[in-house]
């Protein structure tokens, strides 16, 4: 696999050990780690889902799995929250952030009534609201009136590597597509599961760079991050 020759950071990895849907032996996320470190990814926030099985994911979990690994790579601790369950988590103070971002996963259908008071919500407790994967969520993706308006209101929008190479169908790659034409997209993240997720990222990595260009393939790994991932560099999450 060859590297992109950048330095890349990964927002969005589930990357850890028999937490969820991710890797199923410390064996397998350490293979995803190498082919990420080959990628030039040199930075991972582990995010798995907060909620997995019906329980929560403890903050104590999450480290005590990185720990586990022996990577190359700075990991931070991070979580994916779901969209829907986020404002019971906040009130809970059950949230998980990495610094101050909170990445939330979009439900695929659905209005995502209330997104706007989470977000007002999340900016009172200074969190920064990153949207995962918004290409998925069709109704959401294609409608510009209100991706503007939560763009206005301070959200940040991750698409995925691989929707834009199609995994997910033709629809997803066209959404993504679109939110990348309407500059709504802040970041590009692998969101991969398994060694072969991170393959398919660094395909879609050489694809973004191909056709949108050199500048923005910067800005979308790494240069909109890195202002994002200001205080969780700095402080004790770093391992
Ligand atoms: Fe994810």
């Amino acid at each position: 696999m060859n590297s992109l020759n950048e330095t890349i950071i990964d927002i969005h990895c589930h990357i850890l050990p028999n937490l969820d849907d991710g890797p199923s032996s410390v064996e397998e996320a350490q293979e995803m780690l190498e082919r990420a470190k080959e990628i030039g990814i040199t930075e991972i926030v582990a995010t798995p889902h907060l909620i997995w099985q019906g329980e929560i994911i403890s903050k104590d979990k999450i480290k005590e799995a990185i720990e586990l690994l022996s990577p190359k790579i700075s990991i931070y601790i991070g979580a994916e929250t779901p969209l829907l369950e986020a404002p019971n988590l906040l009130e809970n103070g059950q949230l998980i952030p990495t610094g101050r971002l909170i990445l939330l996963d979009t439900p695929t259908i659905g209005s995502l009534a209330g997104l706007e008071q989470l977000i007002f919500k999340l900016h009172l407790k200074r969190f920064i609201p990153v949207l995962a994967h918004p290409e998925r969520n069709l109704a959401l993706a294609r409608d510009r009136n209100r991706l503007e308006h939560l763009k206005n209101m301070g959200l940040l929008f991750q698409i995925n590597g691989s929707s834009l190479l199609g995994v997910l169908g033709k629809e997803v790659k066209k959404s993504a597509e679109k939110l990348l034409e309407w500059s709504f997209v802040d970041i590009i993240a692998s969101d991969s599961h398994s060694p072969e997720g991170m393959e398919n990222y660094r395909d879609a990595l050489l694809l973004l760079r191909k056709r949108w260009g050199e500048q923005l393939f910067r800005k979308l790994t790494k240069g909109n991050i890195i202002k994002l991932l200001k205080e969780a560099r700095e402080v004790e999450q770093r391992i």
